[in-house]
Formats: C-alpha cells, structure tokens, sequence
C-alpha cells in the first residue's frame, strides 16, 4: 500500500507524461540497453542508449486496426520475461562462414484495459527485444487465434541526436532504383530503408528491418523534428496487412555501431532472421555468370524478336564458348521466350515462361552448354504481373529443371504501384511492390524454385531483410541503381554511388549489381569510372553470384582485367571493411573460401586518394605475394581513356608484404585497386 501510494507519489511529481519503466534489457557487453515504458495514458515506448547516451528517445509503439480502435493506449504491460543465447552459426555461402548471434531478450504482453466494453476479451500483444552489443531489434507478436487488420503501425524511431542521414524515397515510382540523398536527418521526408545515419558525435545507424514475411515493408517517414514513424506499404484494401493470428511481424532493427567498419560487418540483420528451412542446400552454388544481357543494353541486339534478336542459338553459343574458356559457371539468356514483341514493360500476360522463340533452342543449348561445363541461367521476367507468373511457375521451373538450368533470375519492371496480384476472389490488383502480397509472392517463388533445386535471383525486388539465412537458394537481388544505368541512365551512377551503396543497401543483403564493364562504354556514354575500379567492385559489392556483363571482345582486348575477374572468388570465409568513409570511400578485405588468399577492393567517389591499408588482417608471421591492379596516371572518370590496360589504364605491381605491413593504394578520381595476396609457402 505504501509502495503503490509512493509510485503514485513519484508519478505525479514527474508530470503528466511520466513513464513508468517496464524492463530494461541490456546487450551482452551492456554496451547497448533498451527500455520498454508506459506512460500515465498506458502507451508504451520504447528507447535505446549506448554507453548510458541517449540513441533512441521513448517513441511509441501501437498498431492501427481497420475494424477497431488503435492499439495504443490503455495498455498494462506484464511481467517482462528475460532470455539470454550466445551460438555460433554457419552461412552455406556468404560474405563470412561463421556468424556469432550473442544477445539478450525482453518480452513483455502489453494488455489493454477493457475499452471494448463488458465481455469483450482484452487485446494483447507481445513486444520482444532482442539487445545484441551492435544493435537492436524488436517485434511484435499476436498471441491469440483470429482475423488482424492492419490499417498501419504506430512504431516510432525518435532519435535522440543530430545526425546526417543516406536515404532514397519511398513510394515513388522507380522502386528502389534511385541516387542516395545526403541530407540532415530532419530532411528525410519518406524513405526506402536500410535509413543510415551518422551523428555529429560519429555514431553509425542503420534503421531497417528483418525476415519481412507475409507482411507489407516499412517505410520511414519524418513526423516532426527527429522523431518518425513507420508506415506500411499500402495495399488497395483497407487493411495493408490481413493476417490470421497467432504471428508475428517483422523485426525493427537498427544497427548502432561506433564506426563506419562495424556498421559494414554488423550480421544483426541476418542474427533476426529464421535458421534455415530447406534442409540440405549443398546444391546452393555461388558462381560468375556471363550472358546475352548487355547488347541488349546497348541496343545492338533486343529481346525481341526479328534481326537483332540477341537470344538465338549462335549468339548464345558464342557467351557459351567465351564462359567455358574462362571458368564462368553460368550463361544467362534474356529475350530466349514469347512476349517480348509488343509493350512488354507494361504487359506481363504476353509472356511465356515455357515457349521459346523459334531461333532458340533451349534443350540443345543446356546440352552444348553441359558438355563444356557450363550451365544456362534461365531468365523471367514478369514485367511486375505477379499473379501470371505464379499460374505458369510449376510448369516453368519444370522446364528449367529437366534442362539442367539450377538459378533463374527474375524481374519486376513495372513501375512502383504497378505489380499484380490476385486477391482471394480471384479480383486482379494493382500493388507495390513491397506490399504485403509481394513479400508472399517471393516466398511463393523461392520455394518452388527450392523444390526443384533452383537458385533465385530477383531483379525490381521486394527488398533484401536476410531471408537468404531461411531460404538459401534467393542467392541475391538487384533492388537499386544497378550497372545497367550506366548503359542509358540519365544521369548515370556517379562515381559516389557505388560508395553510397555499400554503406546503405548492401546492408541489407547481396546485390545483383553486374560489374565489370571493362570497356567503360554504355550505349553512347562512357562510365564514370575507371577499368580498376570495375575490377575493385567483385570484391566491394558482395553477391554470391556476379555476373562477368561485358562483350566477349571487350574481355579479350582486356587480358588483365579478365585475368583478375577469372580469379576472384564469389564466396568466402570473412569479409573486413579496411578503411573507408560513408560518403568518400571505402576498402573492402575478404578471404577466400576455398583458399588461404584475400582480396582487397578499394573504390573512391569523385575525388582522388590514396588509401592506407592496414593488412593486420592477414595471418601474422606469414609472407603473402600482393599482387597489385590500380589506376594509371594523369586520367579520371571525366576522361577515361577505353583503351584499358594498353594505355595505361590499369597498371599492375607484386611485392612482398606481411600483416604488420599498410599498403598505400593510389585511387583516381572515380577509380579503384585490387589487391589479390597469396601466402608464399
Ligand atoms: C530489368 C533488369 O534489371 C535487367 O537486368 C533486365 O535485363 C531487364 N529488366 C529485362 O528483363
Ligand atoms: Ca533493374
């Protein structure tokens, strides 16, 4: 009695907004902690700290119902129920091999004080927090059997500091396919995440989220000062997600990292995901791609038919030919089925996925690929029309299986709010494409594709939240500014792209990004770039899948860049983030897998430097030969010369070096280096 009338005390002193803490949760170094708090309306909120300063204010948590009121306030929060693991997992493929998942977790039911009258069973649901020392995530969990209608999410991110902020738009038409925004935090309006952010005091955060499953994405959208909101993508019903409960949602996640390097390294999004669920994926094989993709680019061949038509028995021959002499396991085909003679970007119901154009000749091509060791990569692109798609894809992935075709890439090329799904009824709808009917429709795909020992690679994706740990065969995605917009973007990607992205959306997972145009020559543009720095890229950009994009000949008038591109891996044993700047630069180190050598790719932005690279990564009292590919002189991005290494353009070096030793790498403007090091025995 005296405690109660004590708290009520307390509670009244402290004003009407007062909060009474619920549970505190700290990571396993207690370098982070998270505090769950009902205010005196009983809303809850969540905030964050990291070594006791404030990274997340109290923001609210809640959801808005369609058929009743908010889930918001009124709420009594139960006893918060403490967990603790520490396990170490193994990636089948990845940018490392183990993956250590240390953390502690809080739930806590949030119980509403019956404000649906006399008889009405109260509504709960569950937050669960999981406090890892490089981040955090939390859910929401529906206990109870029975319909939800989600109008949207009341989740708030109120940060606590000033910082600058990466971001590109949400909910505009070309999906995630746009430049990164630097702006004050403040000025985001409404952005795609991965969100990052770094405080004027220099602390690195990533907001996004986890295992997105059978739910509509989060949006991040600016409410007032530092304080957002998470908004669902939106769904033409009422509801933007309808589930049947018990389930849970997807994980909000922000990584909270002291430095650029462990923003790069954090595995908290892949740690929030499901284990995996296929079983034996030893049939997952990371692999170099080449294919009939970049004349169509380029406009000297075209998907569809006629003269020009790129997929025909000879020239698919030739990408055959030119992956078998040098090792790439994969030849993709685009333009190989019927559909692409009419408006295929806005009409999905013309393609075939089971009907090839006369001149291509799918059984005889996977046998004459096979002979030679090399694989077709099937292609289908849906132009965004989900509900033909999932009609054809038993009969389309049973095609691709009895050829022998084990990874298909797919494509979303309708504009955003353009894709389509079936409803329940049968009724066709237009949708996002990251809605809640998307996220189920890749699973769809995934899974069938897992049925029949097929790997997936979406392009015009749903987003990357680590599904790849559940689901091993989504080997990756496209989902921003790819290669292909430096054959006709305008504007093209600016030598800061590639940066930007590495510190943003290869946050979230793979990237298809197709690098490797060492021509340097889109369709009447050049590259901002330079032939080094699209070497440099296979290590920066992490995909198990690369593709090897450029015209057979440009290959061949470019031995040192093939050289280098036949050689480095596409899976491996750890990755470190050397040296780099959100916004400048950045050097990637990684150590192959299936040897004891490392790679290093370096790429700036704009401007020139030299980086210095610290190579304590290396195994101590060991000698390496480093093998040195980097920038000429006197060039830049503005004035690549084409013509590769004969002028030039590329220069290569080997010494000796040891882990005590730092290698200085000259980066051009726009360029990049790679180093590859090999131990001497
Ligand atoms: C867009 C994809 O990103 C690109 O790689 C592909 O060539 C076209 N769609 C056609 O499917
Ligand atoms: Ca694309």
């Amino acid at each position: 009695m005296i405690g109660r009338l004590l708290m009520a005390v307390v509670l009244w002193l402290a004003g009407p907004a007062a909060a009474a803490t619920v549970g505190v949760l700290d990571s396993p170094g207690r370098v982070l902690q998270v505090t769950l708090a009902i205010d005196n309306d009983g809303r809850a909120t969540w905030a964050v700290a990291r070594k006791g300063v404030a990274v997340v204010a109290p923001s609210r948590l809640g959801f808005l119902f369609v058929d009743g009121p908010k889930f918001e306030r009124n709420l009594v929060a139960g006893r918060p129920v403490f967990a603790r693991a520490d396990a170490t997992w193994e990636q089948p493929w990845g940018e490392r091999r183990f993956v250590r998942d240390d953390h502690a977790e809080m739930r806590v039911r949030l119980t509403e004080k019956g404000s649906l009258g006399a008889g009405v069973k109260a509504r709960r649901i569950d937050v669960v927090f999981k406090a890892f020392d490089d981040g955090v995530g939390f859910r929401y969990e529906f206990p109870d059997a029975g319909a939800v209608q989600i109008a949207d999410e009341l989740t708030e991110f109120n940060f606590a500091a000033p910082a600058t902020a990466w971001w590109i738009p949400a909910g505009e038409w070309n999906r995630y396919e746009y430049l990164y925004n630097r702006t004050p935090l403040e000025a985001i309006g409404r952005a795609h995440t991965p969100v990052t952010l770094r405080t004027d005091a220099g602390l690195h955060i990533a907001v996004h989220e986890a295992a997105l499953v059978d739910y509509a994405a989060m949006w991040l959208q600016h409410v007032d000062g530092r304080n957002f909101k998470a908004v669902l993508s939106p769904s033409w019903r009422a509801a933007k997600v309808l589930r049947q409960g018990p389930f849970a949602s997807p994980w909000r996640a922000l990584v909270i990292a002291p430095t650029a390097a462990a923003l790069v390294e954090s595995n908290l999004f892949l740690n929030l995901n499901e284990p995996n669920k296929l079983g034996d994926v030893s049939w997952v094989k990371p692999f170099k791609y080449a294919g009939v993709w970049w004349e169509m680019h380029l406009d000297t061949k075209t998907w569809a038919s006629g003269d020009r038509h790129g997929a025909t028995d000879a020239n698919v021959r030739r990408h055959i030919d030119f992956a078998a002499r040098n090792g790439f396991r994969g030849v993709l085909v685009e333009g190989w089925n019927l559909g692409w003679d009419g408006d295929w970007f806005g009409r999905g119901e013309d393609f075939s996925f089971t009907r090839s154009y006369p001149d291509f000749d799918l059984k005889g091509l996977a046998d004459y690929a096979g002979d030679k060791g090399v694989r077709l990569v099937g292609h289908h692109e849906t132009s965004g029309n989900a509900a033909h798609y999932e009609d054809a894809l038993a009969a389309a992935f049973d095609l691709y299986a009895a050829n022998g075709v084990d990874a298909v890439k797919t494509g979303y090329v309708a504009d955003a709010g353009q894709a389509k799904v079936r409803d329940a009824d049968g009724s066709l709808h237009y949708t996002w494409h990251d809605s809640q009917p998307m996220a189920a429709h890749h699973l769809k795909v995934v899974t069938e594709a897992a049925k029949r020992r097929i790997m997936v690679n979406a392009h015009e994706p749903i987003k990357d939240t680590g599904l790849r740990r559940t689901y091993p065969n989504w080997v990756s995605r496209e989902g921003a500014r790819g290669m292909e917009y430096n054959a006709w973007g305008q504007p093209r990607n600016p030598p800061g792209h590639d940066v930007d992205l590495v510190f943003t959306r290869m946050l979230a997972g793979p990237m298809d990004y197709t690098p490797g145009i060492v021509s340097l020559a889109g369709k009447g543009q050049a590259l901002q770039s330079t032939v080094a720095r699209q070497l440099a890229l296979y290590v920066v950009l992490y995909s198990p899948v690369q593709m090897v994009p450029d015209l057979p000949e440009n290959y061949a008038a470019n031995p040192v860049a093939l050289g280098f591109i036949r050689a480095v891996p596409v899976d491996w044993a750890e990755s470190r983030m050397v040296a780099g700047e959100i916004g400048a630069h950045v050097s990637m180190a990684r150590k192959d897998r299936g040897s004891d050598a490392w790679y290093v790719g370096s790429i700036t932005d704009a401007t020139a430097r030299t980086v210095a690279v610290p190579l304590g990564f290396l195994d101590a009292g060991r000698r390496y030969r480093a093998e040195i590919i980097q920038d000429g002189t006197g060039f830049d991005w503005r004035t690549a010369p084409r013509a590769a290494d004969k002028a030039g353009t590329i220069v290569s070096e080997t010494r000796e070096v040891t882990a005590a030793d730092t290698m200085d790498l000259r980066l051009n403007a726009g360029g990049g280096a790679v180093v590859r090091l090999v131990p001497i025995s």
